[in-house]
């Protein structure tokens, strides 16, 4: 039996927290796509965390932690992580697992994710510039290196002819940044990488839910982020939604139970591209500030706006969500008056569909007004406690998608979260 948890809007949900809340019920918490373009924050004995490619249960004793195929993975990140990880005390050649069959990140994919960035000028994608787009290239254009790779004891012929491939590809960009302090990192960090368990993942998982071990499926990014279904091309290189999981795990979609989907109250995008409720005032700036809404693995400020219904519904659809927790219900605490985007404007039209793309129908977001709920709600840890104009809020958001908030997050911290009951 496999769960899925993942983020419906443009990333930074808070997946981390709620991957590490739900951890304790499954045996194996799997990571099946993106690399470390992911920034999760958790909190371990009031400790924040935050990890880019190791899963978030690996708090928790007990549990086996998989990095799946579909991942793109940075050795040199990985070796970082593991050091700030071990230093909880967590054995990771205990509990930590990378499928063979995982895309590295190779110093030359991150030389040339910034030449790209920087060569397109004001139509930059504001990439994390972790590599993630030319390793994904990399992976559907048949060149790239595995982890598998590793173990061959000609890696090194394997990498070198990989790098002059893409050192033309730098040329032509003329980019003239030395990276040989990467080169040198990534090197070391490979040795490090080849002592950790390396498996292959399909069989190691499979045989897992032969077993019937529960297993929870942890996306990054979000499904406006999407390859194929996002804000193309103002998206990541992978695919973010529940679909991935097959291919980035090796599980055949019948084994799929639940699709968690985490929406925040409001909404945020970090990089370029369309967010119809984005709102560029002091509202936006307000909902920055109290949400500490800046990005956990670049700083940079996010952008902040209203909920938007449009978005939610059809990634309620492509998904295929049966329940849905919602974060950060507290950062809307002190609002008197909230927004909420039920269509979108086009030409004079309203529609309830996500358009084809957005840089020329420039969609006009149609807001139904709510009251806000304007009283502290993150000390509450009951459903009953919780104010009736929230409740409306939400009701009228379950109705709206036609499924249920189960959860509600409201503060960051690893007990912050109430049922809906
Ligand atoms: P992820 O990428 O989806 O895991 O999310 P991030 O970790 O990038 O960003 C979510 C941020 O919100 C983190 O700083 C979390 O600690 C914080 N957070 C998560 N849930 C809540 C919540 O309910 N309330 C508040 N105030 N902060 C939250
Ligand atoms: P988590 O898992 C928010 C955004 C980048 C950029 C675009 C492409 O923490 O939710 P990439 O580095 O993939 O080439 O960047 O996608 N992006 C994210 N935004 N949260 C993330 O991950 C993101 N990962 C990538 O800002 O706009
Ligand atoms: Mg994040």
């Amino acid at each position: 039996m496999v769960d899925v948890i993942l983020g419906l809007q443009w990333g930074d949900e808070g997946k981390g927290k709620i991957v590490d809340f739900f951890a304790k019920d499954y045996d194996v918490v799997a990571r099946f796509q993106g690399g470390p373009n992911a920034g999760h924050t958790l909190y371990v004995n009031d400790k924040k965390v935050v990890l880019h490619q190791i899963p978030s249960g690996v708090f928790h004793g007990g549990i086996t932690n998989l990095i799946g195929n579909g991942v793109v993975l940075d050795p040199i990140t990985l070796k970082k992580e593991c050091d700030t990880v071990a230093s909880f005390g967590v054995d990771l050649k205990k509990n930590l697992f990378i499928a063979e069959r995982t895309h590295l990140i190779l110093p030359t994919h991150r030389a040339l994710d910034k030449a790209a960035e920087l060569a397109k000028g004001n139509e930059k994608i504001g990439s994390t510039l972790k590599g993630i787009g030319p390793t994904y290239m990399d992976k559907t254009g048949r060149n790239g290196l595995r982890v598998g790779d590793l173990l061959d004891k000609d890696f090194k012929i394997l990498y070198d002819k990989l790098k002059a491939k893409h050192q033309q590809l730098l040329d032509n960009y003329n980019f003239q940044e030395d990276i040989s302090d990467w080169e040198t990192e990534f090197f070391e960090a490979v040795e490090f990488l080849k002592q950790l368990n390396i498996v292959n993942g399909e069989y190691f998982i499979n045989e897992k839910i032969k077993a019937g071990k529960r297993i929870l499926a942890e996306g990054a990014q979000g499904t406006m982020l999407d390859v194929d279904f996002g804000t193309f091309p103002f998206v990541t290189s992978s695919n973010t939604t529940t679909a991935g999981v097959c291919s980035g795990l090796g599980i055949a979609p019948q084994h799929i139970r639940d699709v968690i989907g985490i929406t925040k109250a409001y909404c945020t995008r970090v990089g370029s591209g369309p967010f119809p409720t984005e709102l560029e005032d002091e509202t936006g700036e307000e909902l920055r500030k109290l949400g500490s809404e800046f990005g956990a693995t670049t700083g940079r400020p996010r952008r902040c706006g209203w909920i938007d219904l449009v978005a939610l519904n059809f990634a309620c659809m492509i998904n295929g969500v049966t329940k849905i927790v919602m974060t950060k219900a507290d950062v809307l605490d002190t609002f008197k008056e909230l927004q909420v985007c039920t269509d979108y404007n086009i030409d004079g039209t309203n529609t309830r569909q996500m358009p084809f793309q957005m840089e020329r129908t420039k969609p006009v977001p149609a807001y139904k007004n709510f009251q806000g709920w304007n009283n502290s709600s993150s000390a509450a840890n009951l459903y009953s406690n919780l104010p009736d104009t929230m409740k409306e809020y939400i009701n009228f958001i379950n109705g709206y998608l036609g499924v249920n908030i189960h959860y509600i997050s409201n503060g960051p911290g690893r007990d912050q979260i109430i049922e809906v009951k």
